[in-house]
């Protein structure tokens, strides 16, 4: 592929922006600086540096982000920050696009691709990823509640019935459940219909990708095991470590 093309398609901006780099001296490969615009090289494993600093060649990107609270998944966040304030601006000229949401207080995995297939086969309703959150609650979790949430609860208009695959009591106040469908507020309104009230949200898993030490407001990028995982088609639990 032309060099050109294959800064284009990583982000740097425009082709006449990446002639541009190529005819500054910006643009090396293996420590070579290649000023030819007509340059051409194999892209795949492809390393190349932009004013000395490293990339790599991607074809798609696939982020998990550990979203931190007051951040809205939005591109014109209007009461609060938004999630795509914190992504490097060469992954959001790429058209990164958040999978699914996450409400402004919730913390957590957030899913990023540039991958237009794999967003939609992780959101498509009939592909029922399973998430898992963690929850804290105003009031004391009762047996009663839990075994409602995993018989199922109506939520209002909304058609059908909403379940948890898995509820663990942590504390009084504190329980891990896994859902497998993602509407609006789904795990706070699960909540209310059962009568307690959710004070905390944090989505630790998607499919079988674990969260692990990642720091709040940092991302990483999915290595293919993980990818596979967020699709919960991996073998075991990938950590993000
Ligand atoms: N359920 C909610 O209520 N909020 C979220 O952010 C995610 C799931």
């Amino acid at each position: 592929m032309l060099l050109e093309k294959i800064l284009q398609s990583q982000g740097f901006g425009s082709r006449k922006h990446c002639q541009q780099l190529i005819k500054n001296g910006a643009v090396s490969i293996d420590g070579q600086v290649i000023s030819d615009v007509k340059f051409k090289i194999a892209e795949q494993q492809l390393k190349f540096q932009v004013y000395s600093k490293e990339y790599q060649y991607r074809e798609h990107v696939y982020l998990a982000l550990n979203k931190p609270q007051n951040y809205e998944c939005s591109h014109q966040a209007t009461h609060h920050f938004s999630v795509f304030d914190l992504i490097d601006e060469l992954l959001l000229n790429r058209g990164v696009q958040c999978i699914g949401r996450l409400d402004q207080d919730t913390t957590g995995m957030l899913l990023l691709t540039d991958d237009g297939q794999f967003l939609q086969a992780l959101t498509h309703p009939k592909k029922h990823v399973p998430k898992v959150y963690q929850v804290e609650t105003t009031d004391p979790i009762s047996q009663a509640q839990i075994e409602q949430l995993l018989k199922g609860v109506e939520l209002r208009n909304e058609k059908g019935i909403y379940t948890a695959s898995q509820v663990k009591k942590l504390a009084e106040n504190k329980l891990s459940l896994t859902i497998h469908q993602g509407v609006y507020h789904q795990v706070k309104r699960m909540l209310a219909a059962v009568g307690n009230k959710v004070i905390k949200l944090h989505r630790q898993q998607v499919g079988l990708l674990d969260l692990g030490q990642l720091e709040e407001g940092q991302y990483l990028y999915l290595n293919e095991q993980q990818i596979q995982a967020a699709k919960n088609q991996s073998e075991s639990i990938q950590s993000l470590e």
